[in-house]
């Protein structure tokens, strides 16, 4: 059994056949319409469920250190923007990050990888914003992209507009600058991400700091994403839609007027449940209104040290139905199809002729369970570029 795009529900195809070659799908159907191919290599799914392999995102996968005393004064009642406000949070982080080498933090970040990919993760995007200086964004995008391999393909993101380094304090606008004028010529002229993110929070950067690196990062022709709305309302998803931003991710104090703008301009809502249970979050992002304006929602974990210490995308499923009330089929759109329009990236995400042949067998009865289970191993089989690994 196959699922794929456009039909519904699941795009549910039983008793299908894949044909795979040099990498990519070349046919879906039904096996019995399958065509005859000389001397094929059999992959005998024996009845299984096959997905598009899963894609993760939105990660901050690379960082030193962790956050465990951070969670330890949350847990007696600190609140996140409080740790953040008194030099803790993010900026715990940049330390640690700033710390390690590049090698350390590629040793560590592979460990975490590993278990998004046992799990199914094909695809992983991951953020800079530890550095929060030119030589350690650099160092984080390029540990980042030393993560890519035949198991596994890295998205990088330079999110340099991340938190206000202490060396800027009461200068907020001198680090916007630096963002600017030589952070995104540098990782442009290096090829070191494809995107441009920020936080738009009143513990990250407002909205005309946020425009200004957005009409800069435009003009060097990187694609733009949007941390906004997490915490409070600064109209971040509006202003991600205005510059035809891939996605707006966070959310939970959305508008209805920034989900028609996001609506209009085709920008993604990444929603990361992983954040909100760990910062036991009570407003839920708008799902009801984002369902009924037709804004497509993506899944993913938001893998960072500090708001979500996730290393399982299938646990975000989960919750995207549980606490989100996703329908099964929403969240598992959510890590395929809609995570692949999240990055921009047209060549995977579903099971169709012609894309990446990224494929996930299951260990299930129906495609719902992938969002009913908690823990335990469902995946079969995880197949990348045509090659099982
Ligand atoms: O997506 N919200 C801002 N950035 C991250 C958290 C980073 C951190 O706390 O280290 C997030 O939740
Ligand atoms: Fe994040």
């Amino acid at each position: 059994m196959t699922m794929q795009a456009n039909s519904s529900p699941y795009g549910l195809i039983r008793d299908a056949a894949i044909v795979v070659e040099n990498g990519l799908i070349e046919w879906v159907g039904p096996a019995d319409k399958l065509a005859n191919y000389p001397n094929p290599d059999v992959i005998d799914a024996k009845g299984a469920y096959m997905t598009p392999g899963l894609i993760d995102c939105h990660t901050h996968l690379v960082y030193g250190g962790n956050r465990i005393d951070e969670f330890e004064m949350r847990l007696s009642g600190a609140t996140y923007e409080e740790l953040a406000k008194a030099g803790g949070g993010i900026i715990s982080t940049v330390n640690a990050t700033r710390d390690a080498s590049e090698e350390e933090l590629v040793k560590s970040a592979s460990k975490r990888l590993s278990y998004l990919s046992k799990e199914g993760v094909t695809t992983v995007e991951i953020k800079s914003g530890y550095g929060l200086d030119l030589k350690n964004e650099l160092k984080m995008l390029r540990a980042a992209k030393a993560l890519n391999s035949t198991n596994v393909d890295i998205i990088t993101t330079f999110l340099g507009a991340h938190a206000l380094p202490p060396k800027y304090k009461g200068n907020q606008q001198g680090y916007v600058d630096l963002v600017i004028n030589q952070m995104l010529p540098a990782v442009k002229a290096e090829n070191l991400a494809d995107a441009v993110d920020g936080f738009c929070e009143n513990i990250g950067f407002t909205y005309s700091e946020m425009e200004q690196i957005f009409k800069a990062a435009d003009k060097l022709g990187f694609k733009l994403k949007l941390h906004a709305e997490q915490l409070s309302d600064q109209k971040g998803a509006a202003l991600a839609a205005k510059y035809k931003a891939l996605s707006a991710d966070h959310l939970e104090h959305l508008s209805e007027e920034s989900i028609l703008a996001m609506k209009e301009a085709g920008t993604v809502a990444v929603l990361l449940p992983g954040a909100y249970y760990t910062l036991r979050d009570t407003k839920l992002p708008p799902i009801e209104l984002l369902r009924k304006h037709g804004v497509p929602m993506a899944v993913a974990t938001d893998s960072n040290p500090g708001s979500s210490p996730v290393l399982s995308l299938k646990l975000m499923i989960n919750m995207a139905s549980t606490v989100f009330r996703l329908t099964p089929e929403e969240a598992l759109v959510g890590v395929t199809r809609n995570a692949a329009k999240a990055l921009g990236l047209k060549d995977r995400g579903v099971l169709k002729e012609g894309l990446k042949a990224d494929m996930v067998l299951w260990d299930i009865d129906h495609p719902a369970e992938l969002s009913y289970q908690v823990g335990g191993s469902q995946t079969l089989q995880v197949i990348k570029n045509g090659n099982v690994i």
